[in-house]
């Protein structure tokens, strides 16, 4: 397996293929004139492109990353919108904090920050590494760690879904290429290379969910545990029918299903990528890093505010976690992350 390209018009953490494990890093940088706080971004944005390219090349030059085998090291950098509005940064003008949501019980220290950096790889001995390579070149321009998080995946054959800790497949109905220039990357023009992360650590009653039926179980997603296949159809890639009834009258896909809930039927058509990773924090802090690609973050809203209040899923959910990030187009060979911050 090759190394996935660091360089590009877009940046590669975004859509390389998922890798087995993640790893995000939050900083904030000091509160400063508009003038110092910009001089320190461009320092911290020279500083993580050099560390993320070497790091990811065919020769990292760190001993510890020349094992043999591939790293896999995709990475993204992105922007938080407090960050933006306090430097006045060309980001897209929709880009803003979420709102409250009924049932959020977020940790202040765990969520939110300036920059964010997402690193998947093919094992965590990488990821570790590269963190450390990360956080110390940003340290050095400048930047303050706010917080980490580390997040896995199941061994998966190539081109199959993963599944989350309910033991669901997780992340069947994404958009293809034509309905991701649509909804996923922003609008042609400055931003239509850039994409918004939003990311929620949501904590799961595991044990609470295994105790229910696995009739109950398929009927709180709309679909089939053991093949991720939606009720409605017949093949895992089939798209959830949401206005399927049965004889009865009644729908096939409950009221009350996450898949129907969360429906891009329900917005216009509009979709979001989905590429979630598990977390395990200790014996009952066990759950899914949300981790969603979408060009404006008041898709996210919609669809948290119909799940929150209606989601058979929602009495095993806590919001513990969230943020929300501008992830810049990518680097040029020759140039540096975030180049089109500047007006
Ligand atoms: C679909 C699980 C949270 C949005 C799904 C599916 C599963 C799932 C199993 C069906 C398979 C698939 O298409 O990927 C979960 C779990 C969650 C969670 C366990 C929490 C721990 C969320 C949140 C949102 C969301 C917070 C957004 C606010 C979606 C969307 C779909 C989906 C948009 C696809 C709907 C479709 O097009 O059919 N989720 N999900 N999910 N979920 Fe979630």
């Amino acid at each position: 397996e090759a190394a996935v390209p660091f360089h590009g018009a877009r940046q590669a953490g975004v859509t390389a293929p998922q890798q087995p494990a993640t790893h995000l890093l939050s900083f904030d940088l000091p509160q400063t004139s508009t003038a110092v706080g910009r001089k320190a971004l461009r320092n911290v944005l020279g500083a993580l492109t050099g560390t993320l390219a070497t790091a990811a090349s065919d020769a990292p030059r760190d001993p510890r990353l020349q094992g043999g085998g591939t790293t896999r090291l995709a990475s993204l950098v992105g922007i938080g919108p407090a960050l933006a509005a306090r430097l006045d940064l060309n980001v897209p003008a929709s880009l803003e904090e979420l709102p409250r949501f009924p049932g959020d019980r977020l940790d202040p220290r765990r969520s939110n920050g300036d920059l964010l950096v997402q690193l998947c790889a093919a094992d965590r001995w990488t990821l570790t590494v590269v963190a450390e390579l990360v956080g110390g070149a940003a340290q050095a321009a400048g930047a303050v760690p706010r917080w980490t998080q580390s997040g896995f995946l199941p061994h998966t054959a190539p081109g199959t879904t993963p599944r989350n800790l309910f033991g669901t497949k997780d992340g069947t109905a994404n958009p293809d290429h034509a309905a991701a220039e649509q909804w996923v990357w922003g609008p042609p023009g400055a931003h239509g290379n850039g994409t918004v992360l939003v990311y929620r650590r949501i904590r799961m009653d595991v044990t609470g969910f295994a105790a229910l039926s696995e009739n109950r179980r398929d009927r709180a997603i709309g679909r089939r545990t053991v093949d991720g296949v939606a009720l409605s159809g017949t093949a895992e890639h089939d798209e959830p029918d949401v206005y399927a009834k049965n004889p009865d009258g009644s729908y096939v896909i409950p009221a009350t299903a996450h898949v129907r809930l969360a429906s891009p039927r329900f917005d216009g058509g509009a979709r979001m990528l989905r590429r979630s990773y598990s977390y395990d924090d200790g014996p009952t802090d066990r759950g899914l890093l949300f981790c969603a690609f979408m060009r404006d973050a008041a898709q996210f809203t919609r669809v948290q505010n119909r799940l929150a209040a209606r989601d058979a899923l929602t009495p095993f959910l806590q919001h513990r976690a969230s943020a929300v990030a501008y992830v810049l187009p990518g680097a040029a060979s020759t140039g540096t992350l975030g180049e089109q911050l500047w007006r």
